[in-house]
């Protein structure tokens, strides 16, 4: 069964890539905004997610889904649920920056059970099957071996909202002392996927969504590294950290959140 609904991920997640390099192409995209004014979603955005979700909801009927996008959300009876971010870096896209992604995952009641990462702009994808390991498609997949935070590279992102940014601001300045340096790509699924591929040593980011987060933390999970979501304060409100690694660089991430920043 899992090589099934890994066939039907990879296939779809490069499906919506290509979609979204065509529309790439186009002189002029609609563009709306969401949580703030900062905050975009484009029309590349939603067909990216139609596709996908009709591409799911036909093979597996019996599925549910979650899209960022939110044009389809249904819990489905089967059991599985499927966690979708079309485009994930939509702002990176809208510059024309080639750090964006697709990002698909497959939850049981046991967890994430598939995880698929596409880059088209490298034509890489990073997969992950829970129990089986994680692979791209120059073979399995290993976190770095890193050992300390003063020699890792971390990876991290910001939220829309000014306050929560002002906040995560002052943690990234903190840990910019502690760690070898920071990296701040702006596609939170492509930075788990490269913790998963040894590219960073680690990485966390505070006030992500399960779309963001499901398939690349299973990947790095699968890649022989730790991962772990914790909630913290942030700008006066409870939110959730996301962070992955090499075990022991997430281990040092986790003790510098609990010491230092929160
Ligand atoms: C965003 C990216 C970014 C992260 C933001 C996310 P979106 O996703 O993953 O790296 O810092 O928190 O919201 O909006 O481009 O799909």
């Amino acid at each position: 069964m899992s090589d099934e609904l890994v066939d039907l991920a990879v296939t779809t997640a490069r499906d919506a890539g290509q979609l979204l390099l065509d529309y790439a192409q186009r002189r002029h995209l609609d563009v709306e905004t969401k949580t703030s004014a900062t905050d975009p979603v484009s029309e590349a955005d939603r067909a990216a997610e139609r596709l996908i979700t009709d591409r799911i909801l036909t093979a597996r009927p019996e599925d549910g889904i979650v899209g960022e996008e939110d044009q389809a959300n249904r819990s489905g009876s089967s059991g599985r649920v499927w966690l979708v971010d079309p485009l994930d870096g939509t702002v990176n896209y809208l510059y024309g920056i080639p750090a964006w992604c697709v990002s698909i995952c497959c939850r049981d009641e046991e967890g994430a059970l598939i995880g698929v990462v596409h880059d088209p702009n490298r034509d890489e994808v990073f997969t992950a099957v829970r129990g089986v390991g994680a692979w791209s498609g120059s073979g399995p997949l290993h976190v770095s071996t890193a050992g300390a935070l003063e020699e890792a590279l971390v990876a991290t992102g910001f939220s829309y909202g000014a306050e929560r940014r002002g906040a995560q601001g002052r943690w990234a300045a903190d840990l910019l002392t502690r760690a070898r340096d920071l990296r701040r790509f702006g596609a939170a699924a492509l930075d788990l996927a490269w913790t998963a591929a040894g590219r960073f040593d680690g990485f966390y980011e505070v006030g992500l969504h399960p779309w963001d987060y499901a398939a690349g933390m299973l990947i790095v999970d699968e890649a022989g590294g730790r991962t772990s979501r914790r909630d913290v304060e942030l700008a006066g409100e409870p939110v959730e950290c996301v962070l992955a690694g090499a075990p022991r660089i997430h281990d040092a991430l986790v003790e510098w959140l609990v010491g230092e920043v929160s």
